[in-house]
């Protein structure tokens, strides 16, 4: 079975991208029986299940949500073959903005070897404390210093700049940069819709398609040509999908150009026809 959780926004919300709106509205209209394609999970932002080092995570806001499907698939273990330790640092706003903040709880009560810290940074006057949160103010790892495990594995998940500003944080209190795993979200830049329609070859075979900017990135374009090319975060982070530019001429969105050779089809464009190998 697999699970997918989908923060409700109505489809012309202007503090999204108009794709994400839309997704959004459309998945909370589903009713039961509705069919949908979907992939299976993919990337490498993977805590481990079990071990013996400690599991430090930290998440701002919706990068809660890798963390409780993580800690639900540890309540399904055995308490042997889970891992020892786990600190959840969890950062938001308030109580109104509190993801899953019930099943948290519970999480926390099903699950002995799981320490659970939230902060709000702008709590309401009828969130207690503590109660519903631990401390005001933001995610601060001098605020929990007793609670810092030893050698932990740390997975930060937030936005760019939460992940960025903790990871430096982390390092500088000693935590070796290859123990630090980070995922940040971020809206995509949007495609300029000025672009011209490109025919774009995958090299050593006949296939093709064809490019336009509504289709978005070079990957979206190829999954829905029915080409499905090799992804992961699809956010330009895990390289997953990184390809060799055989002819022609890519741009990098919401980035300068880069005259690599090679190009993170989540992130690119065509600017000429194309010629990709894998
Ligand atoms: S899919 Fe991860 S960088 Fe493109």
């Amino acid at each position: 079975m697999l699970s997918i959780a989908v923060k409700k926004r109505p489809a012309d919300d202007p503090g999204l991208a108009p794709d994400a709106a839309r997704l959004s509205d459309q998945l909370h209209r589903l009713s039961v029986g509705d069919k949908v394609q979907i992939e299976p999970p993919k990337g490498i932002f993977t805590p481990p299940l079990s071990g013996r080092r400690p599991v430090m995570l930290l998440a701002a806001g919706i990068g809660i949500t890798p963390f409780v499907g993580y800690l639900e698939a540890l309540a399904r273990r055995q308490p042997a073959e889970r891992a020892a330790k786990v600190l959840l640092l969890y950062g938001c706003r308030n109580g109104g903005e509190h993801a899953f903040a019930r099943r948290l709880r519970e999480l926390a009560r099903l699950l002995p070897e799981l320490e659970l810290v939230t902060a709000y940074s702008v709590p309401c006057p009828q969130d207690r404390c503590p109660g519903d949160y631990d401390y005001a103010g933001r995610l601060d790892l001098s605020a929990i210093d007793p609670l810092l495990p030893q050698r932990p594995l740390t997975y930060l998940c937030g936005s760019p700049d939460f992940t960025t500003s903790l990871t430096t944080r982390l390092v500088e209190r000693g935590v070796p940069r290859f123990d630090i795993f980070t995922e940040a979200f971020a809206s995509p830049p949007p495609v300029p819709r000025t672009l011209k329609p490109q025919t774009v070859h995958i090299a050593d075979s006949k296939k093709s398609f064809t490019w336009t900017p509504e289709l978005g990135t070079l990957l979206d374009a190829a999954q829905a040509a029915g080409l499905p090319l090799p992804s992961g975060c699809r956010v330009g982070q895990c390289e997953s999908c990184l390809m060799r530019i055989v002819d022609g001429n890519v741009a990098r969105l919401g980035g300068e150009h880069d005259a690599s050779d090679h190009c993170l089809t989540c992130q690119s464009v065509p600017l000429s026809e194309l010629t990709l190998a894998l």
